[in-house]
């Protein structure tokens, strides 16, 4: 029956983040002449810059910093069987279900989800937290029906129509498929890969063997994954097509609970290090296991829309060799010198998405604060970035343009740019300059004015504190290089 709960559409709590994103040239949505394709992302001129900074970072620490991780870059498209193999064809499906008064669709589970955070933020932690078990084990049971009853239970309304006139909760794959083959009778299906763990797994060996590695080892992978998403909200929170950034650990079996915790730790430092804040990182046990998971935490942030994941760290045990093992009948086994033993590896897994780590760095970094007093107070907005991701290191601005200063200028420009991305600008008031610059993130704006052509320095001014410190020209690369240094970065790790 229709319940006459309605719930009002409530503001978006990205909306100044999405707002921000478009305007300073971070976050375009796709094909936006064509009005859109929703649940698709371009990134512009300087979101391109934040998430190649995200991107190195993870790579750095994981392949850099570890004599015992490498990387690969493996293809989007893989045969077939490998998805078969993995469990995906089958079991990578989400539940869904229809509003039928508004036509809408929802997934089952993180229409639950939603209601368990209610009660938490109600200050009702445990009855969140028995609901979030009694969906996990519905889930597992594979219960749609009794998933559905569940939602009509909690009295759990569509949003739009305010109604609970529910359809039956369904599974619906995710995985997008094409034909590969110009000939229709030869051509077969392939699938988009949903994951890139996977063209780490079926080259497991190649690495082992080639690089001569030693069990507890790595392989590390960036890209791009596809994902027939259900429902896509929350602005490249959940889109159809994203980056993963994964390592694969392969461990002797016995040893999987210990780099689980490990792994745990490490990423989670991680996130720290990249700058956001302690108080909004959480760890959150799965409730429902993957098919392929004995142990699996995420961690979350809070968003502005609550805490939900980022990252995802799982125990997978031996389930992907022993299925590839199985389904290409060659053995995918690694002889233990220690032990002196044949057996396929266990592995732990941290997954994390480039473009979530992206949404909460940039939802973690957007800042207004009231600067000035009296009538001179104002609103100030700024990136509040670490600078080793800030898209642009140092903006450096000639106070006119005119008496010499942007010759001087443009050759600390030709200096820095070899080390650092900068901008060299020489148009409008300082004071509109520098705001451009706290928009975008850029932690230096460095002022050439006319005390330069008597005595070489310059300004630096802080994007945070707006404070200027007076310093010779040869000393930037220096406090640039040391602002964004890797080793400043994760020798905390
Ligand atoms: N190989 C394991 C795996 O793929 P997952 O929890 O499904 O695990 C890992 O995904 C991470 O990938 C997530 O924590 C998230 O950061 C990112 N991710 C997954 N689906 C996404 C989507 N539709 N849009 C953006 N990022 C996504």
């Amino acid at each position: 029956m229709a319940s006459k709960n309605k719930k009002t559409q409530e503001d978006n709590p990205l909306k100044n983040v999405i707002a921000h994103a478009k305007e300073y040239g971070f976050i375009f949505q796709s094909s936006e002449v064509y009005d859109g394709l929703q649940a698709v992302y371009d990134y512009g001129q300087y979101g391109v810059e934040l998430k190649n900074n995200i991107k190195k970072l993870w790579w750095q620490s994981m392949v850099q910093l570890n004599d015992n991780i490498v990387g690969v870059d493996s293809a989007i498209f893989m045969h077939p069987t490998v998805w078969k193999a993995s469990g995906h064809v089958d079991g990578f499906s989400d539940p869904l279900v229809d509003n039928k008064d508004s036509q809408k669709r929802y997934r089952a589970d993180v229409l639950v989800e939603d209601k368990a955070a209610e009660y938490v933020k109600a200050g009702e932690p445990e009855k969140g937290k028995a609901l979030e078990q009694k969906l996990g084990a519905l889930l597992e049971a594979e219960d749609l029906e009794a998933v559905r009853q569940l939602i009509i239970d909690e009295e759990i309304v569509c949003p739009v129509s305010g109604t609970d006139n529910w359809t039956d909760v369904r599974q619906f794959n995710l995985m997008f498929s094409t034909e590969v083959g110009s000939v229709a009778d030869e051509s077969s299906t392939i699938y988009l890969r949903p994951e890139t763990a996977q063209g780490i797994f079926v080259n497991f060996l190649n690495v082992q063997k080639t690089g001569r590695m030693k069990i507890p080892f790595g392989i590390a992978q960036i890209g791009k994954a596809f994902r027939n998403e259900i429902v896509a909200r929350q602005f490249t929170f959940r889109m159809r097509e994203f980056e993963q950034m994964e390592m694969q650990f392969f461990v002797r079996p016995g040893t999987e609970m210990e780099w689980y915790e490990q792994w745990k730790e490490t990423r989670m430092k991680w996130h720290k290090a990249l700058g956001l804040d302690a108080e909004k990182l959480q760890y959150h046990d799965h409730e429902k296991l993957a098919h392929y998971a004995n142990a699996a935490v995420d961690i979350e942030y809070e968003f502005p829309f609550g805490f939900k994941e980022i990252e995802g760290i799982h125990s997978r045990s031996d389930f992907d060799l022993t299925q590839h093992q199985e389904f290409s009948k060659k053995k995918q086994q690694y002889f233990d010198d220690e032990v002196k033993q044949n057996y396929v590896p266990y592995v732990v897994e941290t997954s994390v998405g480039a473009d979530r780590s992206f949404l909460a760095t940039f939802c973690n970094a957007l800042t207004t604060e009231t600067v000035g007093e009296g009538e001179k107070q104002k609103e100030r907005t700024f990136l509040k970035l670490h600078p080793a991701i800030a898209p642009v290191k140092a903006a450096i601005l000639p106070l006119n343009k005119k008496d010499g200063l942007p010759e001087i200028a443009q050759e600390i420009f030709e200096d820095l740019k070899y080390d650092f991305n900068c901008i060299y600008e020489e148009k409008q008031t300082i004071g509109k300059r520098y705001t451009r610059q706290d928009l975008i993130g850029t932690p230096f704006c460095i002022a050439i004015d006319y005390q330069t052509l008597e005595d070489q320095t310059v300004t630096i001014r802080h994007r945070d504190t707006m404070e200027q410190e007076r310093v010779h020209k040869d000393e930037l690369a220096g406090i640039i290089g040391n602002a964004v240094s890797f080793k400043n970065i994760f020798k905390q790790l």
